[in-house]
């Protein structure tokens, strides 16, 4: 059986490759990894091939940047062509950026079945162009593998056929697993001198934080005071560096008790990761990761696809104003602890691909 797993940017790196892992021990299975390219530079891709020890992609798209339609076309147009080729019979998307929605619709319309890892999961909040992906990739794919149960539940209420979905865990926390040892090993706190400092991580990449001037502008004069406070570590996704330069709000990078980083691979991010009082970020990953270490979240958005992080792990909802206050609750100890959810275990991989074993006996 042969097999696609599509990987675009960042994030989808530490999803597909436990399972890339899992799936070479099976001789009947012909896995192949798919990277469309969105995410390009070296700290954004290839580092984390090397240290997922992923092989060099079998199809790479060079998709690149662009706007939402010229990268979900062009992602469409080139993945088109290549499954005219290879004709696989299954399609793995993970996550939810753009190319888990293009790809998934070029498979269905060439009548090859298509799995979401990571299905399910929603913030309600159509001004996401990653829960446009979600919704479109969750009405059209054939096998469902969630996260956790809110995400069955949101499929069953949008239709979805029970039978199709499985709950498997979180694939993010095998990645971790998986590198665990050389996480611990890694040494970026001396690299940054910060052995034996506080710190606080902080991480800006959505479009509706970074992108508007005035909403960025608010976010830097809030974390200014925040350096006052305690050392902040913020290594820059290229969005967020590129619009900080545009507006001209440079400044920012001279800040005391500030250190800006070009991003971080994943071991070095996970190692500062471990070691932090508290992170303050935007991202999806991230209010897994730091729920499964026990680490406070502060995430500043409205809402989020992650509700479990909230309701059961570390994860807090803020407004920019409340930052601070929230701040002064993790400095006294007095945060919330949080626990692990269900099937955050390290073992996903090996659900999925006993799913998958089960597809198998269909070809
Ligand atoms: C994308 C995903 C988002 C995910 C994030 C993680 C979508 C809709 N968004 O957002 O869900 O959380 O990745 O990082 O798919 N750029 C570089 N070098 C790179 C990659 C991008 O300089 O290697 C620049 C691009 O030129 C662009 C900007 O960064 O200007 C944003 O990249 P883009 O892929 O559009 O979206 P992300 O914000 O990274």
């Amino acid at each position: 059986m042969k097999i696609f797993l599509v990987a675009a940017a960042r994030p989808n790196f530490m999803k597909i490759a436990p399972l890339y892992h899992q799936l070479i021990k099976y001789e009947n299975f012909d896995t192949k990894i798919i990277h469309t390219g969105q995410h390009y530079d070296k700290n954004m891709s290839d580092d984390f091939f090397y240290e997922l020890m992923l092989p060099s992609p079998h199809f790479y798209l060079n998709v690149g940047s662009g706007t939402q339609s010229e990268q979900v076309g062009n992602t469409m147009i080139k993945f088109e062509n290549i499954l005219f080729k290879e004709k696989p019979n299954l399609v793995v998307v993970v996550g939810d950026v753009n190319a888990t929605m293009a790809c998934s619709i070029v498979a269905k319309k060439l009548n090859i079945q298509v799995a979401h890892l990571e299905a399910g999961i929603r913030s309600f909040d159509m001004s996401m162009p990653e829960e446009i992906n979600r919704k479109v990739t969750d009405a059209i794919c054939d096998y469902y593998w969630t996260p956790s149960i809110d995400a069955n539940e949101n499929l069953v209420k949008e239709g979805v056929d029970r039978n199709k979905i499985k709950f498997v865990g979180n694939i993010m926390i095998d990645s971790f697993e998986l590198l665990k040892d050389k996480i611990y090993k890694d040494n970026i706190k001396k690299e940054l001198s910060i052995d034996d400092k506080d710190y606080c991580i902080l991480t800006l990449h959505r479009p509706s934080n970074v992108d508007s001037e005035e909403m960025l502008k608010n976010i830097l004069n809030t974390i200014k005071k925040i350096t006052k406070k305690i050392q902040v570590i913020f290594p820059i996704h290229p969005r967020t560096k590129k619009n900080i330069l545009n507006f001209g709000l440079n400044h920012f990078f001279e800040e005391k008790n500030l250190i800006c980083l070009e991003p971080l691979s994943y071991i070095k991010f996970m190692n500062l990761l471990l070691g932090a009082k508290l992170v303050i970020t935007d991202s999806g990953g991230v209010q897994e990761e730091t729920t499964y270490l026990g680490v406070p979240c502060l995430t500043l958005r409205e809402n989020t696809e992650r509700p479990i992080t909230v309701l059961e792990g570390t994860n807090t909802l803020v407004k920019l104003e409340e930052l601070l206050y929230y701040l002064e609750l993790i400095l006294k100890g007095k945060y919330k602890k949080g626990s692990i959810p269900l099937l955050w275990d390290g073992k996903t991989a090996i659900r999925v691909t006993e799913e998958i074993i089960k597809i198998s006996r269909n070809f």
